[in-house]
């Protein structure tokens, strides 16, 4: 791919943004990034599969690459790498979208962290997997069927890929036990499928950092969610399973009407704190995985809105940050423009909800600046 520089970048960028936005680009010293690395940690972001120009967060839109290069040091695929994207069929693998972003991050001096060898939840099985016949002997079927997977990935891409999401979301969140799967059933239970893809994964990329990612989260009704978790972390634990880090997707909200963002925070904290304390104490890393804000509690008006977000979200992150454990902070996608949430979560007055970094015109919003001083003013890591 041609290099495109900065300023051309942005003229393509302002192209796009003809209705006179201009995004008004941070300083270097200023980026999400350089904020990160002041503390010895790195910023990154979910990206996606483009055709050149298209108005996608992708790699191949030159006003979003200019976003991930000013404010990015490590990348994730939003969907590219999943199931269903790479594995049309049992004896299939389709890489031609995943191959060109992990060749443009490599290229642009990117990380890379790999989402996600096994997203344990039959609602995101492709159809082929949900209805396989698994044979005979069911229980070695179905290692084999995720042996082959995980190697196959792991080992195309090599030391290029140096973080995965191994498992995510295993945790049904209502009642705290782990999902039932095709793949779990045929080898006599989920434990005995995590344990496996985690071994695998390990004996396959032994330099990679081992995620177990989920979206148990601090807000009221999570409870069950993180009990599921911890007891999935214990169990881990218990049986020598390879898991390094909690991937905590962090897709965080105000879900109702919040007046005062910072006092629910307040409230929100020491139970959140217990939960973390509680996973760290059993030695495993953390990172940021997926961060966002859902801002459907707060009212339209964007001033009042985006400083909701922004007290919600800094206070949420000097949580998060003031754990040492915590080596890397990712969103889940740097513009309004082309979050998920647009779609999988829309506000009722279908407005665009402004929970990532950018707004949908490119330009940095309050919760930008929040998240820069969250990340600037962190207890400083020290890697030794
Ligand atoms: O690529 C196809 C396209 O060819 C087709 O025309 C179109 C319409 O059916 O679908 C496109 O695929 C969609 C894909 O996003 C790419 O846009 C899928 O339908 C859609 O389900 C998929 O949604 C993604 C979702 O995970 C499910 O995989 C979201 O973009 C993505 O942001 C979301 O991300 C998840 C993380 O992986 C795990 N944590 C939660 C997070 C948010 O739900």
């Amino acid at each position: 791919m041609t290099m495109i520089d900065r300023r051309q970048a942005l003229a393509g960028g302002a192209a796009l943004l003809a209705a006179g936005a201009t995004p008004a680009l941070a300083a270097p010293a200023d980026t999400l990034n350089a904020a990160a690395a002041s503390r010895g940690r790195r910023f990154g972001s979910a990206f996606a599969f483009g055709t050149a120009g298209a108005d996608r967060g992708s790699f191949a839109n030159p006003a979003y690459a200019a976003l991930l290069r000013r404010d990015c040091s490590l990348l994730v695929p939003e969907n590219e790498m999943k199931w269903q994207a790479i594995r049309p069929a049992p004896d299939r693998f389709d890489f031609s979208r995943f191959d060109p972003m992990v060749d443009w991050a490599v290229a642009n001096g990117f990380a890379l962290r790999g989402h996600t060898l096994l997203w344990a939840y039959s609602r995101w099985f492709p159809a082929w997997l949900n209805n396989y016949d698994y044979g005979a002997r069911p229980a070695s079927e179905g290692a084999r069927v995720l042996s082959s997977h995980i190697d196959t990935v792991t080992r195309r891409y090599g030391r290029k890929i140096t973080s995965y999401d191994v498992v995510n979301e295993a945790v049904d969140p209502d009642t705290g036990n782990l999902r039932v799967t095709s793949l779990s059933t045929a080898m006599g239970g989920t434990e005995a499928v995590l344990d496996h893809a985690f071994r695998t994964a390990r004996a396959a990329a032994p330099h990679a950092e081992l995620v177990y990612n989920d979206y148990m989260s601090w807000e009221d009704g999570n409870e069950k969610h993180r009990a599921g978790v911890l007891k999935l972390l214990e169990g881990f634990r218990r049986r020598g399973v390879p898991v390094d880090t909690l991937g905590v997707q962090s897709h965080i909200g105000l879900f109702a009407p919040s007046p005062d963002a910072g006092a629910l925070a307040r409230r929100l904290e020491p139970e959140w704190r217990r939960f973390l304390d509680a996973v760290v104490a059993m030695g495993y890393r953390l990172i940021v995985t997926e961060f966002d804000v859902r801002d459907k509690g707060l009212p339209a008006a964007i001033a009042p809105r985006d400083k909701g977000v922004a007290d919600f979200a800094r206070a949420y992150l000097d949580i998060m940050l003031s754990y040492p454990q915590l080596h890397d902070v990712l969103a889940w996608g740097m513009s309004d423009r082309y979050s998920w949430l647009r779609t999988f979560e829309p506000r009722t007055d279908a407005v665009i909800n402004r929970g990532c970094p950018y707004d949908d015109r490119f330009a940095p919003k309050p919760l930008y600046g929040a998240m820069v001083g969250a990340l600037a003013n962190a207890r400083e890591l020290r890697i030794i």
